[in-house]
Parts: C-alpha cells; structure tokens; sequence
C-alpha cells in the first residue's frame, strides 16, 4: 500500500488490533508488527507514525519485549501503556514496580493545558497496569496524573514522543478517539486512507497480479466473497468467475436474493449450482455435527468436480481473507499457510495460484468497500453465517422439514430485529431447532412437537460474545408469532449463555 503508514508496534497488548483498527477510522493507513521484527520493519518502511502498545509484561524483568529506540529518533511516537514506560525506561525515565494493580476506569487530574491528553473530551479513561512511570526522561513533561499514577501522560513535543499510562483504543476510554486524532495531526498525517483510494489501489494490484489471466472465485454470498468477486470483476470484468453451491441450508429465500445480486450487481461470469438435492441425500440420517461439516466439505468439492468444464481453465482461486486472519497468522507472509490448509481438499486443478484482494481490511471495511462497489445494503449488512449453514443450526437430523421449520421460525425472528430496531446492536441471530420433543395443548389439544431457541448475541470479532438483552416483552412477541405462524414448533427458548464457555452456533 502507498498511503502514509502508522505502524503499531505489538508488545503482546489484549488491544493492539483495536489501536490498527481506531487509526484506520481516523483515515490512517495502519499495520500491526511483533516486537520482534519492529525495528527492521520501521526500518524498512520509514512510517510517519509509530504507536508503541500495551503488554503483559514489565520492561523490568529479563527478556521483556524492546527494541533499539534510537530507531524511533525523527519518527512521531505514541507510547501506551507498556510502550509509555517503555519509552520513560529506554529514554532515562524511572519505571517502578507497583505494589497493586491498578485497573479499571480512572479519572484523569492535573491534565496540561494544550497536551495530548488535554484532547480527551472527557477525562474519564482505562487503567490497566502494574508497573507505573516514576518520573519522566529528561526533556519530557507530566501532563496528567491520577491519584495512585504520577505520571498518567508525558510528552516532549519537541522529540515528537508521546505517551499515555491509560487505553485511548477502548471504549472505556470514551474521548480517547479526540487523543488518537491529536496524535495523527501533530504527527503529520494526511489521513490519505479512504474507500475510494482502496479502491483504486486494489483495482489496480489485481490488475498487475493477474495480467491477462482468469480467476475463479467460489462465493457463499457472504460479505466477504461477495465483496472480493464485486471487486474482482471491477478490475477484470468477466475474466472473473463466480461459483456459487446452493446447498439448500441458506436461510429463507436467500440464495434467490444471492442470484439476484450477483446478476445484476456483480459483471463477471456467473456459475450458480443447484445442489440441494445431493446436500440433503447426503446427509440424510446423519446427527453428529463433525460428521456433517466432514460431508457438507466433501459434497462441496464433488460439485466444483462435476462443474470442471465450466470451472477448470482459471489461472487464480480468490480467497476472503481479511486483516485479522493475517495478523493471527503471525505475519503477511504466513497467510499463505493457513491458504495452503483450506485448499488441501481441492481437486488438482483448482489448486491455482491465490489471489487474496481483502487482505489489508478489516470486516467493516470490508463492508464499505461493499457499499462504494454498489452493493445493495441486504447484502452489505448481511450477519457472519457459518459455512454450513442451517446444518449447524438444526441439531440432530436435517431434513427437508426441518430446513422449513427452522428457515421460518428464523425469518420470523429477524423480521422482528429489523421492525423493532434491534438489528444495529446484533452481531449475529438466528434460530436453531432442537431434536428434543415436548408436550404442549394448543386448541384443546394436546401437540408433541420441538422447541425453537433463539440466539442473538454481540460480539466484536467472534472471538468472545454475549446474548443480546432485548426486553421481555420483545422476546414475548416473538415467541407468539413463531408458534402460532410456524408448524411444528410448540416452545420457544431464547439462549441466555455467552461464549465462552458457549460457542455462537448450537453445533
Ligand atoms: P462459534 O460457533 O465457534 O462461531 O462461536 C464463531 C464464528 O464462526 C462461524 N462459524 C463457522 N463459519 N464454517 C464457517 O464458515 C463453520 O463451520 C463455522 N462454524 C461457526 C459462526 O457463525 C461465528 O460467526
């Protein structure tokens, strides 16, 4: 990428990909390195900022995280957390043990007029720390303290470092953003990060990488894939090809809707394969969820099989990959890894070379990106939904039945989220089907049906998640509606457990 680069230096802080993601909403193009290869990367790069993060440890003990800090000379630093006594250890400063913990939110005193921390809007922020900063190096000043943190804030305008005991990336930290935002100014920035340049940009790499080629790109109609083939077909028009399973576990009408989007949305060849036949034989009489994955994997690769002739020929195999896959992969490079995993299962020929056009985005860029391209808001907006589909949400045996009952129990709730205004705080809903049977009376008579669950959680990245706190009233009507409306199903439960120790999907 040519924007100007804020590169955050990670000390092993449960934040530092939240400090990538603040900077880049703040129009900064922003990459996260190990410690370890920081200094040949600062090197290399030369980036117009660099942000120093939190971590476990303490600059004190043998073996902590560092690096050689004459290579931040001339370059503007923020320092947070560990990589402000960071910063006060290596420049001269004092760094102390302290006796407790000091850890949660806090009230900022003394703060300087016209510092750093002087642009918090409010001086409410995130503590979580042991060690502390004593006093600063010599050139810097204390420009806040808390009661039990003489030195909450530093700086040395002049050496162009700054640091900050407290977490401005959380939002426990409610102003930390006006923070953040004051370092990009006096770091010089110019805040060149938009959708727009992405765009260009990307349209252009994909260009250069495939030259005159082909690529096959398989689409699930989730954001990702879906954003990868809009962006494919804008750099290469129908050089692209866009192999969409219908594997009859999507949710209700929703593969009619993926059709309809890509055909009037997306210029490039288009494969639609109906398989929904050949999903449900074979997994007719099959309950064990590993089980299912294991054969919904294998028919997915029987139908680009059977499809060869249309598919074969390709030169690239997109591949969704986002931002924080790279990162967890360890390093740019090791992308490739996890790609050479997933494609173990394809047949030789669509063992091709990967193009991976999202690799730099996180997930709502991503879907801005989405929205710059044209594509309709339902498709943009659309929840995280497993691979599997409705398989992992109908426990024990799938049968075209059940796919009705749960496909409509589950419209049926999320008609709801939407009229009741509940969808923006929802990161993922759906309604599952359990293979347990239950006695009720409905028109004086008796029924023995199953029990729906409701699940609608919040969530940042997927990692940890809890259930949505709608009111009961809300949950009441719903429940109504889908007993009344949705043969078959005599309860509704609605799943209170977050995750973990739960997971987001039932199976
Ligand atoms: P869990 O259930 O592990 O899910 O909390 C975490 C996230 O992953 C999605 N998920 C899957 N996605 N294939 C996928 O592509 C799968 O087999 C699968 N299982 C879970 C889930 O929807 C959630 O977003």
């Amino acid at each position: 990428m040519s924007h100007q680069l804020a590169l955050v230096v990670d000390f092993g802080g449960q934040y530092t990909q939240l400090i990538v993601r603040r900077m880049r909403e703040l129009g900064v193009y922003s990459e996260m390195v190990p410690w370890m290869q920081a200094e040949a990367r600062i090197r290399e790069t030369r980036p117009q900022g660099v942000i120093l993060s939190g971590g476990p440890k303490s600059v004190l003990e043998e073996g902590a995280p560092t690096l050689d800090v004459r290579v931040l000379e001339g370059i503007p630093t923020l320092g947070i957390c560990y990589g402000q006594q960071f910063l006060a250890h290596s420049l001269g400063g004092r760094v102390e043990k302290s006796k407790d913990r000091e850890y949660g939110r806090r009230e900022l005193e003394n703060v300087a007029e016209g510092s750093l921390a002087g642009r918090l809007s409010l001086p409410t922020v995130w503590m979580s720390h042991g060690d502390r900063v004593e006093a600063p190096p010599p050139g810097f000043s204390v420009t806040a303290t808390t009661p039990s943190c003489p030195v909450a804030a530093m700086e040395n305008e002049a050496a162009m470092k700054w640091g900050v005991q407290f977490h401005p990336e959380v939002s426990h930290t409610p102003g930390g953003r006006g923070l953040l935002e004051s370092f990009v100014v006096r770091a010089g920035f110019a805040r060149d990060w938009t959708t727009g340049a992405f765009i260009e940009e990307t349209v252009e790499a994909i260009r250069t990488q495939v030259g005159d080629g082909t690529v096959l790109c398989g689409v699930s109609g989730g954001v990702d894939s879906t954003v990868a083939a809009a962006l494919l077909a804008r750099a290469l028009g129908d050089r692209v090809t866009c192999a969409f399973v219908d594997h009859g576990l999507m949710r209700l009408n929703e593969s009619e809707q993926v059709i309809e989007t890509f055909q009037r949305h997306i210029p490039a060849k288009f494969v639609p394969i109906d398989a929904r036949s050949r999903f449900l034989e074979a997994l007719r009489g099959v309950t064990e969820p590993e089980q299912k994955r294991k054969i919904i994997g294998a028919e997915f690769v029987k139908c680009f099989e059977e499809h060869a002739d249309e598919l074969a020929g390709c030169d690239f195999l997109a591949q969704g990959t986002l931002y924080p896959d790279v990162i967890e992969s360890g390093s740019p490079t090791a992308a490739k890894i996890k790609t050479h995993h997933n494609v173990g299962g394809l047949p030789d020929w669509m063992r091709l070379q990967v193009i991976e056009p999202l690799k730099w985005l996180f997930k709502d860029e991503v879907r801005e990106v989405g929205r710059a391209l044209g594509l309709p808001d339902e498709m943009v907006d659309r929840e995280p939904f497993p691979g599997p589909g409705l398989a992992v949400r109908i426990l024990g045996e799938i049968t075209e039945e059940r796919i009705r009952i749960t496909q409509e129990a589950d419209a049926i709730f999320r008609e709801e989220i939407r009229a009741q205004g509940h969808k923006p705080g929802i990161w993922q809903s759906y309604a599952a089907l359990l293979d347990v049977r239950s006695v009720g009376v409905m028109g004086d008579e008796r029924t023995y049906e199953q029990p729906i669950v409701l699940r609608a959680v919040q969530s940042e990245d997927a990692m940890t998640a809890s259930a949505y706190p709608f009111p009961f009233e809300f949950l009441d009507h719903v429940a109504h509606r889908i007993v009344n409306e949705v043969d078959g199903v005599n309860r509704v439960l609605y799943d209170l457990t977050s995750k973990p120790p739960a997971t987001i999907e039932w199976e």
